[in-house]
C-alpha cells in the first residue's frame, strides 16, 4: 500500500517538478509561460523597460472570451480590453506579476481605457530629467478608426501609471507603435500612419509626453506595422510585419545611419522553417540584454485569433553578421549565453 502511495506520488510530482524546473531554465518559444505565482503570464503585445538592475515587462491584458466585431470586413476579433499588465524580473526567466500598471475601466464609455476600446503595444521608457515613468500605447476604437497614441505617467515602474490623454501625432493617424529611446536620452515614436500605408517616426518632447514637429515619414506605402527597434554598431534597425490582422505574415527589417535619416528596407530577418511567417508571429519589442555587448533578444507574439487570451510569446535570439545583417532562427528552448541561472 505504502509502495503504491510512493509510487503515485512520484508520477504527480516529478513530471510537474521537471516542467516547471524546464520553464524556469530554459526561453521555450511557444509554451505557456507561467509567472512566479504560477498563472500564465499575460502581457502582449509588450515591452521591456530595464531600470535599476530590474526588468520590467508591460503587455495589454487578454483576458475572457474572444469575439469577432459584428459586420467587420476583416477578422477583427477582440476581447474586452483588460489594461497593462507589468511583470519584474532580474533573469528574463523568473517573472513576478506586479499587477495592474494601467487599469481599464469598465463604466465609462467614451473613456480611452473604457474596456470596449482597444489598448494595445504598450511601450515605457524612464524619463531621467523628469524622474517619471512614461507609457505609450495604441488607443483605438474597436473598429480601428480612432487610430490614435495614448500616454500615461507614473513614479514607479510598476505603476499605478495615471492616463493623460491621447493624440493623433501631429494630426496624423496612429495605430501600431512602439518608442526607442536613444542613449542621448532622446526618445521617438514609430507608429503605423495613414491607414497603415506608411510608418512615422516622430521625435517626442524632452518630457517625452508629447511629440514634436520632428515627424518623419518612412518606408512610404510599403503597408508595415508591429514596429521593433534596436541600435547595433551605430546603426538602427527596425523590425516590421505586413498588415494582415491577428494572422502572421513575413517579417522584413529596414536601417538607417541616422535614426531621422534615410531608411533602407531590407528582406526577411528569420531563417530556416516557417521564417515566411516570423515563426507563426508577429514582432513586438527588442530587448538589448543588459551587460550583455550586442546581445538581442527578438520578442514577438504567437496570435490565437479566436481566442486571444491563449495567444503566446516567441522570443528568439537576434545576432548580427559581421556585415551587420541580421539573423533569427527558431529554437525550441534556449538560454540567453552566460546568463546566471
Ligand atoms: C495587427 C496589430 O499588429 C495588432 O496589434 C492588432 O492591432 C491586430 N492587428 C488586430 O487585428
Amino acid at each position: 500500500m505504502r509502495s503504491i502511495t510512493a509510487l503515485w506520488l512520484f508520477l504527480l510530482v516529478v513530471p510537474a517538478y521537471i516542467t516547471g524546473y524546464a520553464q524556469q531554465r530554459y526561453i521555450i518559444p511557444g509554451a505557456t509561460w507561467q509567472d512566479t505565482a504560477g498563472n500564465p503570464i499575460n502581457a502582449h503585445g509588450g515591452g521591456i523597460l530595464y531600470y535599476n538592475g530590474i526588468y520590467y515587462w508591460y503587455g495589454e491584458i487578454k483576458k475572457g472570451s474572444t469575439w469577432r466585431v459584428p459586420g467587420s470586413t476583416w477578422e477583427n476579433y477582440r476581447v474586452n480590453a483588460g489594461g497593462i499588465s507589468c511583470y519584474s524580473s532580474n533573469d528574463l526567466l523568473h517573472w513576478k506579476p506586479e499587477g495592474v500598471a494601467l487599469q481599464s475601466d469598465a463604466t465609462d464609455s467614451t473613456n480611452d481605457l473604457h474596456i470596449s476600446k482597444v489598448i494595445e503595444r504598450p511601450k515605457v521608457i524612464y524619463n531621467k530629467k523628469t524622474g517619471k515613468f512614461v507609457m505609450w500605447m495604441h488607443i483605438d476604437s474597436q473598429d480601428y478608426s480612432y487610430a490614435r497614441s495614448g500616454v500615461a505617467v507614473s513614479d514607479k515602474p510598476e505603476g499605478p501609471f495615471q492616463y493623460i490623454g491621447s493624440v493623433r501625432p501631429n494630426g496624423s493617424m496612429a495605430r501600431d507603435m512602439t518608442i526607442f529611446q536613444d542613449d542621448d536620452g532622446r526618445a521617438y515614436h514609430f507608429y503605423s500612419s495613414e491607414e497603415n500605408q506608411t510608418m512615422h517616426i516622430c521625435e517626442l518632447t524632452d518630457d517625452y509626453l508629447s511629440h514634436t514637429k520632428n515627424d518623419h515619414r518612412i518606408l512610404v506605402q510599403q503597408a508595415r506595422e508591429a514596429p521593433a527597434v534596436c541600435k547595433y554598431n551605430n546603426r538602427f534597425y527596425l523590425f516590421t510585419s505586413g498588415c494582415t490582422g491577428w494572422s502572421p505574415n513575413a517579417a522584413s527589417y529596414a536601417t538607417a545611419d541616422s535614426i531621422m535619416g534615410s531608411w533602407t528596407a531590407h528582406d526577411n530577418p528569420c531563417r530556416g522553417t516557417d521564417a515566411d511567417s516570423t515563426y507563426h508571429a508577429q514582432s513586438t519589442y527588442v530587448l538589448p540584454v543588459q551587460g550583455k555587448k550586442d546581445t538581442f533578444i527578438f520578442m514577438a507574439d504567437r496570435w490565437n485569433k479566436t481566442n486571444l487570451e491563449a495567444s503566446r510569446y516567441i522570443w528568439l535570439p537576434l545576432k548580427f553578421d559581421a556585415e551587420g545583417k541580421p539573423d533569427i532562427w527558431w529554437k525550441e528552448e534556449w538560454t540567453i549565453e552566460g546568463a546566471a541561472l
